[in-house]
C-alpha cells in the first residue's frame, strides 16, 4: 500500500505531498451520475455493491493518493434508530428527533459499512479513510431537520435548554465513537472528523459544544489510527483545534496556510486550502493557485494536498482531473529541488 499519506500524517514524508479531496466522489462526476441516475440516494448509500464503486471511482479516475469511504456524516444516526432521507433540491432530511435516543448495537448498525470496508481493503493500493460527522455538526441536522445556512434552531436550544442540548451532544460523542471504532475494526487506516457548521458559533460555544467532544473523540482515536480535524472556519480555530492534538488539520481556504503553519506544533500535519472555486477558473489560474501552495509548503513533511472544502457538484470534472495531475507533477519537481 502507498505510505505517501500515512507517512504525511505522521509528519515524516520525505516524499511529495499526497493529494486527496473531499467528496471526491460526487455528482461532479460522470460517472457517478450514471451509477445515481433513477436511484434514491438513501438506496445508493445501503447498497454494497454502490458503495463500493463508488469508492473507487475517483481513485481509477483521479488516482487520488486515498479513498475516503462513500457514505454520508448521517450515517451515525443509524446507530441511534434515528430515520433521516435524502430528498433532491433539499439534501439530508431528519424528520423527528425523538425524545430518547437509544443506541443499538454499532456491529449491526453499521453492518452494510463494515463490510464495505472490507470488501475494499482487498481492492485498494491506497490508504481508505473512514469519516464521521463530529457531535456539534449532527445536532445541526437533528434540530433543524435539513441543512441551515445559520444554524438558528440548534442556537436558541442551546442558549435557552443548555443541558438539554449538553445531553445530546454527549450521547452523539458516544455514537460517534462507537461508529468510528467499527471503522476501524474493519479496516479503514485513517479518519477524519468533519464539523461543517462549527463556524456558526462564537468562540465560548465552539469551545464548549465542538472541541470539548472533539477531545474525547480524539482521544478514543488516535491510539488507534491517524485523525484528521476539518471544521469550517478552521483557518480561524487552527490553534484551537491544535490544542486537541490530532493528527492533522485540515485547513479551509481562508488563512495563509504557511502562516499558519508557524503557529502549529511540527507534530501535527496541515491538509487542504485552496479554495474548490478555483476549479471554476483557467488551467492559468489553477496552475497559479496551486504553485503558490506548493511553494509554500515546500518540503513539509506533514502536508496533504486537499481543498479547503469539498468538491461542489457543478465543477468541471476535467479541471479536477487537471488539477491532481498538476500536483502530482508539480510537487514532485518541488520534493526534489
Ligand atoms: O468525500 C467523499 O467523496 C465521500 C463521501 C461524503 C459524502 N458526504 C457523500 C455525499 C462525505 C465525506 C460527506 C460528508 C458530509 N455530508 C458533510 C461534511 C462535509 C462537508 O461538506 O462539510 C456534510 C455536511 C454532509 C451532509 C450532506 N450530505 C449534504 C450537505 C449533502 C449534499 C446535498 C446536495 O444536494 O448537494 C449530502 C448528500 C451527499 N453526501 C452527496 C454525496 C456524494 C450528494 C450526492 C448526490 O446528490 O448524488
Amino acid at each position: 500500500m502507498s505510505q505517501l499519506l500515512l507517512n504525511a500524517l505522521h509528519c515524516h514524508n520525505q516524499e511529495r505531498p499526497p493529494i486527496w479531496l473531499m467528496r471526491q466522489a460526487g455528482r461532479y462526476l460522470q460517472e457517478y451520475q450514471v451509477m445515481r441516475k433513477g436511484r434514491r440516494l438513501y438506496d445508493l448509500f445501503h447498497d454494497l455493491e454502490a458503495i463500493i464503486q463508488a469508492t473507487l471511482l475517483p481513485i481509477n479516475l483521479l488516482q487520488v493518493d486515498a479513498a475516503i469511504l462513500f457514505t454520508d456524516i448521517l450515517t451515525v444516526l443509524e446507530g441511534l434508530s434515528i430515520r433521516y432521507d435524502f430528498v433532491d433540491g433539499t439534501g439530508p432530511v431528519v424528520h423527528a428527533l425523538p425524545d430518547e435516543l437509544l443506541m443499538i448495537e454499532p456491529q449491526t448498525a453499521y453492518a452494510h459499512i463494515t463490510s464495505a470496508i472490507r470488501a475494499l481493503k482487498k481492492e485498494l493500493s491506497v490508504p481508505l479513510l473512514g469519516f464521521a460527522g463530529a457531535p456539534f455538526t449532527i445536532a445541526c441536522y437533528l434540530i433543524e431537520g435539513k441543512t441551515s445556512r445559520d444554524q438558528a434552531k440548534t442556537k436558541r436550544r442551546l442558549f435557552s435548554d443548555p443541558a438539554g442540548f449538553q445531553e445530546l451532544i454527549d450521547t452523539l460523542t458516544t455514537a460517534t465513537i462507537a461508529y468510528l471504532n467499527c471503522q476501524i475494526d474493519a479496516g479503514v487506516d485513517a479518519v477524519q472528523l468533519f464539523d461543517s457548521w462549527a463556524s456558526a458559533l462564537g468562540v465560548w460555544e465552539f469551545r464548549e459544544y465542538c472541541l470539548k467532544p472533539m477531545q474525547k473523540i480524539v482521544s478514543a482515536i488516535k491510539p488507534r489510527v491517524p485523525i484528521i480535524l476539518f471544521c469550517r472556519g478552521s483557518s480561524l480555530f487552527a490553534s484551537e483545534l491544535a490544542s486537541l492534538k490530532p493528527s492533522a488539520i485540515s485547513i479551509d481556504w481562508s488563512g495563509d496556510l504557511p502562516t499558519i503553519r508557524k503557529g502549529i506544533p511540527r507534530t501535527i500535519a496541515l491538509q487542504g486550502n485552496l479554495d474548490p472555486m478555483v476549479l471554476y477558473g483557467t488551467r492559468a489560474g489553477i496552475e497559479q493557485a496551486t504553485d503558490r501552495l506548493l511553494e509554500g509548503m515546500q518540503k513539509e513533511p506533514g502536508y496533504i494536498f486537499n481543498l479547503g472544502h469539498g468538491v461542489l457538484p457543478d465543477t468541471p470534472a476535467d479541471h479536477v482531473k487537471f488539477l491532481v495531475d498538476y500536483v502530482r507533477t508539480r510537487s514532485e519537481a518541488f520534493a526534489a529541488a
